[in-house]
């Protein structure tokens, strides 16, 4: 299909195509065979509503694949598994004619608290942005669009709408721009979707600063910035500052906007052009895209790889031994009691815009069914319903105590109720419902060989991590989650995921628990740098279960680590990885990297690479793994850019955050900073300086004598030290590096212009 060029149209008709037609179409232009496109959540299944729109999930969508959602998928750690999981996406798309599925999600979890947890990957941004890198590569290969959201800084519910996340420069680029990054320069979705909240004061939709200078200019974005749905604050300012597409519609009203803002001469044309042109290559590469898969869609398939995906999602807490060995896998035969609402009734999805109508839903409690072959009791335990009188809540408990005293052993699915954790809002504490905990207890005392599964959006504490033999966390693992469990359970998938989040013990420890949600529309980011495993690292605190854990049914062992420089400059990490134990399994190979002494603030370990192994029983790998240069710099605020610190940096392979198998270090050249001396620069900097230090120094040592020890004081105050900080176009002011009240010797403003003038005259690489 021929489109026109953007001359061809006028401003009204250019105009027009910055907002959308309705809640889910952008704008057609009949006349000159301009066709309007659809659009469609995401991020897990594709959310395709019969008619109307609503952009909570309240009316009724098409079916679709309801794969794990983020928190689940995530926590494969798989890039390849991702991408298939895109793939399967991007072919549900491109059937139903949807042009752009919107997602994925990839803000970081910066507080357990946040109601759309489930939605995101991590809180850490490499994960996030890997994996977040494999969906839309994954969902564009079947020649349909994504939409990278939401962009940025947007890691609360509450207020979301107004709320100035309140960032300094390091963490906005090193944790939680990071990711986004990542994701556009690895995999370039056809849009990028701007959050509602406001950062640093602006909003995200009008802030020129992020849309252009970063995203465009920096990252080298290609495609098209789409607003959230109702995040335009004022459209004229917003497109100039590079908020090309506004969705829903605005009834036309913002379009006017924009034509009386051209009209006026307070906006150039220029700028509506390129939005519009945005649009009209969206428009292209979806026409062009249109028709890749042709359908129907194989729903056996794609449930298929929907129970694959959600076994890989699993993660195995503890798996302790009872009367001698590992509690699970299960027996087939063995006698169970199935213990708890959501095995007979899956939690598998969050609520708000992600939420899918399934193909299919399979419940834990069918899936244990088919597997077992022993006897199967299932006993409800405790009810999610908001108001249940305590008699029914006694009665279900005894009901499943008499179960589980009958068993060989109880599986107790436990979980948060749906209406805990949605889009929207965010939760106001991580515990379980007292009812689920009082059950546990029960059940516990009735039969110690207790398994407990979880189903959660977001972390949950877990006071019963000590007592209860086995711990599966279920995150929501969508449509076909129920039989994924029971394949777990069994150990016909031997479990591999692990921990894409901490769990902490309390609350209280988390690190934005003091500042989170933030009052009168701030939110203040105080934990800085130290998001997740970096602040429980940092301050050793004890966790739950630290990030980047998880077990599995074998063992692995990891050989010695060794780290080269690469060609690209990159970190080229080696290790030999070993399955110890009796059946095949995967190992999440993990990789930190810290710089000890380094000149700015630094957590004490940040994950940099991993890789999801997959080895037979008895086999032996050797795994390499690449951390990027660029992943080990840090955003200096004086350069306003990324620079990597030179030095030796220690390189830990690990299979968790608070597991390190094996260290090692590697020298690591470090980027020339180039500073200007100013009058502001310190003595200290420029006896540094590579040009005019050594001239100080010499005229110091001319002033002071030769003498050791001359700049120390009767007290023993060393004046050289207390000097050092003392800007250089102060010095002047000060006699005593003069030695005389004369003016002999003294340090005049042109000695130093002179001195500033020769510092600068050709940048020099400062260390
Ligand atoms: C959500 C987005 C979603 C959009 C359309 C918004 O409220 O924040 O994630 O894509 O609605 O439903």
């Amino acid at each position: 299909m021929t489109l026109p060029d953007i001359s061809e149209l006028t401003l009204e008709e250019k105009a027009s195509l910055t907002s959308g037609a309705s809640f889910w179409y952008t704008k057609p232009i009949e006349r000159v065979g301009i066709p309007a496109l659809m659009v469609t959540d995401g991020p897990h299944g594709l959310r395709k509503q019969r008619e109307g729109g609503d952009h909570l999930g309240l009316g009724d969508s098409v079916p679709a694949t309801c794969f794990p959602p983020a928190v689940g998928l995530g926590s494969s750690w798989d890039v390849e598994l991702v991408r298939r999981v895109g793939e399967a996406l991007g072919a549900e798309t491109s059937i139903e004619n949807v042009a752009v599925l919107l997602g994925p999600g990839i803000n970081i979890k910066r507080s357990p608290l946040c109601g759309r947890n489930f939605e995101y990957l991590s809180e850490d941004p490499i994960v996030s942005g890997v994996l977040g890198a494999a969906i839309v590569q994954g969902v564009q290969s079947n020649g349909v669009g994504t939409s990278l959201k939401h962009f940025a800084a947007n890691n609360q519910e509450e207020d979301r709408m107004r709320s100035s996340s309140d960032i300094d420069p390091r963490p906005l680029r090193e944790i939680y721009l990071r990711g986004f990054q990542r994701v556009v320069e690895d995999a370039q979705p056809w849009t990028v979707m701007c959050s509602y909240n406001r950062i640093n004061g602006v909003y995200a939709s009008e802030d020129p600063w992020l849309l252009t200078r970063v995203l465009r200019d920096e990252w080298g974005f290609e495609g098209l910035v789409v607003s959230d749905w109702g995040a335009v604050n004022e459209r004229v300012p917003a497109l100039a500052a590079g908020m090309d597409l506004e969705m829903p519609s605005s009834g036309g009203v913002t379009d006017a906007q924009i034509v009386a803002a051209v009209e006026d001469g307070s906006l150039d044309e220029a700028v509506v052009d390129v939005a519009a042109g945005r649009v009209l290559d969206l428009v292209r590469k979806a026409t062009e895209g249109a028709g890749a898969v042709p359908g129907p869609l194989d729903v056996d398939a794609h449930h298929a790889l929907a129970r694959e995906a959600a076994g890989r999602s699993i993660v195995l807490l503890r798996n302790d031994a009872v009367d001698g060995a590992p509690l699970l896998p299960l027996a087939k035969d063995a006698a169970l009691a199935v213990i708890g609402e959501f095995a007979a009734s899956p939690r598998y999805q969050g609520a708000g815009s992600s939420l899918i109508n399934p193909t299919r839903l399979d419940s834990a409690l069918e899936g244990i069914r088919e597997l077992a072959t022993g006897e199967v009791v299932y006993a409800q335990g405790f009810r999610t319903a908001r108001d249940v009188a305590e008699a029914e809540t006694a009665a279900l408990r005894d009901e499943a105590v008499a179960a589980a005293s009958a068993a060989a052993v109880a599986v107790v699915f436990l979980g948060l109720p749906a209406r805990l954790e949605s889009e929207g809002y965010d939760r106001s504490d991580i515990d379980l419902p007292a009812a689920q905990l009082a059950l546990l207890d029960a059940v516990l005392a009735a039969n110690p060989r207790t398994v407990v599964v979880l189903s959660n959006g977001g972390v949950v504490a877990l006071p019963f991590a000590d007592r209860v033999p086995a711990i599966v966390e279920g995150w929501l693992l969508g449509q076909a989650g129920g039989s994924a469990t029971a394949d777990v359970l069994f150990g016909d998938v031997n479990p591999s995921g692990k921990l894409t989040e901490t769990i902490p013990v309390r609350l209280e420890d988390s690190p934005a628990h003091l500042d989170f949600p933030g009052e009168f529309s701030h939110v203040r980011y105080g934990e800085g740098l130290f998001v997740g495993y970096r602040w429980y690292d940092a301050r050793r605190l004890d966790v739950a279960f630290p990030f980047g854990h998880g077990l599995s049914y074998t063992t692995f062992a990891y050989g010695e680590a060794t780290a080269s420089v690469t060609g690209e400059g990159d970190i080229a990490v080696t290790v030999l990885v070993t399955n110890t134990g009796e059946r095949a399994g995967r190992e999440v190979v993990q990789v930190y990297a810290s710089l000890p002494g380094g000149r700015v603030q630094r957590p004490v370990r940040e994950l940099k690479a991993f890789a999801s192994v997959a080895l037979e029983a008895g086999e032996a790998r050797e795994v390499v793994l690449t951390v990027r240069r660029a992943d080990l710099a840090y955003w200096d605020i004086r350069l306003d850019g990324w620079v990597v610190e030179g030095g030796e940096y220690v390189v830990d392979v690990a299979a968790s955050s608070r597991d390190i198998r094996s260290s090692t270090s590697v020298a690591v050249e470090g980027d020339a900073v180039s500073l200007p001396l100013t009058r502001n620069s310190s003595l200290g900097e420029t006896l540094q300086h590579p040009v005019v230090g050594p001239v100080v120094q010499a005229a110091l040592t001319r002033m002071m004598g030769e003498v050791e020890g001359a700049a120390i004081t009767p007290e023993g105050v060393d004046m050289s030290v207390m000097m050092a900080s003392f800007p250089i176009g102060r010095l002047g002011m000060m006699a005593a590096l003069g030695g005389a009240d004369d003016g002999e010797g003294r340090v005049d403003a042109a000695m130093i212009d002179d001195l500033i003038a020769m510092a600068n005259a050709e940048a020099t690489p400062q260390p």
